[in-house]
């Protein structure tokens, strides 16, 4: 049905088949972290670990629960209070150029989708909820490099050194340059972080970190040695066929958090992950099932797909308010209670640790706890030496990127949207970008007003979104119509293909 020569554009196609297929999903929003700290009971359990998490989901969490232990949380930080999973990732952090360290504030706490995709290789085939004792982590904390093409080749067009397990891992996580004003980006575009420059001039509401996590399962092992050889990823990332020996399906977790960059505009000095990863790449995130039972989980599974993707479409799922999820925390945890991780703190990030900007894959380093004085002192001037030094040689390495427009939209109040559908597609890149853009700027000759004066087509999807005080439906409507586009490495190519057509309705009163 499409017949694509524009490799810029393919993605975006790819991205309205899935809006348009039957693939359900829900978007679980945890507005509340039950805390922050060096804490992560799947890598490091019993021991301090080294470096800080940001942490969603069930209270019963610490420094050594297992999964059955969040079953008896009190509460959840998310919305959904049959839930009370755990699920955390590394935040980010603005070192000024003194070395005084200040984590970025996290704003609307994170979202966990739950992708109801089937593997490609068995489309009739059920997605089975994650049963008990279910555990895992995706992508790898020491990781500095992505020996693959930027932006992603064609999907289509990856050959088996591109879908490695290792090579899904890397592609699994995506930086998503927030600007409400203009078209979205496409989810899991950008690989890395980009530099501050580039964040200052463009990325004007934040950065949304996104991560998916395998969803083929070996069908026995909750957890494995390494905490992810229990699982595969299917060949597209997100979609697509499960690999051989991981043939039962799960539903795909992708993690959504946003963090407010562009609070530092204009002040000197980096960001970094908190595991000392200032080019992203070692971006990873953690899961411990915790919901109130596997049977209804697995009923959610097989009877939440209401298409709009709102847990409030959801009859069986108990929705609690954004207050009480705001509310609920885990205890203390003695070990860390004076790590300070939010700072600033002046002596870089907490407790100790190196920026290391890669490209070969990070060591490992010591765990310092905190008044442990002199070996701090000692680490942290290592640490903020190298901080200074690196601060040139990472923004060196940051990849140039073209801007790839308009497969997601916006349709949660702080920002989250993955792969609804694709917006109106004509966007000019910001002549202030550090990126250079000169011959890959995509310019799409057919607007929604030409589409509008095209016959009616179908409608494919429909989604929420707000804009300042209003709640908008946009309903997508599917509809031929021929563009030019010029674009990376196609340059004067001509594509048909298709485009979203948005309606928009207003409803009378401000979305809560
Ligand atoms: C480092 O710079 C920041 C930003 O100007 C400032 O807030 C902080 O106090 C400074 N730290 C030190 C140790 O001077
Ligand atoms: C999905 O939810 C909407 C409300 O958002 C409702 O109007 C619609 O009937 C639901 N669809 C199905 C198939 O249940």
């Amino acid at each position: 049905m499409v017949n694509n020569k524009a490799s810029a554009l393919s993605l975006a196609v790819s991205a309205l088949t899935l809006a348009g297929s039957a693939d359900a999903f829900w978007r679980l929003p945890c507005r509340g972290r039950t805390g922050v700290g060096r804490l992560d009971p799947i890598m490091d359990p019993g021991e301090v670990s080294d470096h800080v998490h940001v942490i969603h989901g069930g209270n019963k969490f610490g420094i050594d629960n297992t999964p059955q232990d969040l079953a008896s949380s009190d509460c959840t930080s998310c919305a959904v209070t049959q839930d009370k999973s755990a699920y955390w990732t590394p935040p980010i952090y603005f070192l000024h150029s003194n070395g005084t360290a200040e984590m970025v504030e996290q704003v609307g706490g994170m979202l966990a989708y739950y992708l109801l995709y089937t593997d490609s290789a068995n489309p009739n085939g059920k997605i089975t909820a994650f049963p008990e004792g279910f555990q895992m982590i995706s992508g790898d904390k020491r990781q500095r490099s992505f020996p693959y093409p930027i932006p992603d080749n064609d999907k289509s067009s990856w050959t088996a050194d591109q879908k490695t397990q290792s090579a899904l891992s890397q592609k699994a996580l995506g930086f998503n340059c927030l600007n409400y004003a203009a078209t979205p980006e496409a989810s899991l575009y950008r690989h890395f972080l980009p530099d501050k420059d580039y964040l200052d001039a463009n990325c004007l509401d934040g950065i949304r970190l996104e991560l998916m996590f395998p969803s083929c399962w070996n069908g026995k092992d909750v957890d494995s040695d390494d905490h992810k050889s229990h699982v595969a990823f299917p060949d597209l990332v997100m979609s697509g066929a499960c690999p051989e020996g991981f043939g039962t399906k799960l539903p795909s977790l992708f993690f959504e958090t946003i963090f407010n960059t562009y609070a530092f505009k204009g002040m000197d000095g980096q960001f970094v992950l908190s595991n000392g990863d200032p080019t992203g790449y070692g971006y990873h995130g953690d899961f411990q099932m915790g919901w109130d039972s596997v049977d209804f989980l697995q009923s959610a599974v097989d009877t939440c797909t209401n298409a709009s993707g709102e847990i409030e479409d959801c009859a069986l799922f108990n929705i609690q308010s954004e207050a009480d999820q705001g509310q609920c925390t885990f205890a203390e945890v003695d070990a860390i209670k004076d790590d300070n991780p939010l700072g600033p703190r002046e002596d870089g990030l907490p407790i100790a640790v190196p920026i290391q900007s890669g490209p070969s894959y990070a060591t490992n380093y010591p765990v310092v706890l905190a008044g442990d004085e002199t070996q701090a002192a000692a680490t942290s001037t290592k640490a903020s030496s190298k901080a200074t030094t690196s601060a040139a040689s990472a923004s060196a390495v940051v990849p140039t990127l073209s801007y790839t427009p308009g497969t997601s939209s916006v349709t949660d109040k702080y920002g989250g949207g993955i792969l609804l559908a694709e917006t109106a597609s004509s966007y000019v890149q910001s002549p202030t970008a550090v990126v250079s853009v000169s011959a890959s700027t995509v310019t799409a000759a057919a607007s929604l007003a030409d589409a509008e004066t095209d016959a009616a087509g179908n409608i494919i999807a429909t989604s929420w979104y707000t804009s300042g005080n209003q709640v908008m439906e946009m309903m997508i409507e599917e509809v031929d119509v021929t563009v030019t586009a010029t674009a990376v490495e196609t340059a004067n190519a001509h594509a048909r293909r298709h485009v979203g057509k948005e309606h928009r309705r207003v409803r009378g009163h401000p979305r809560r």
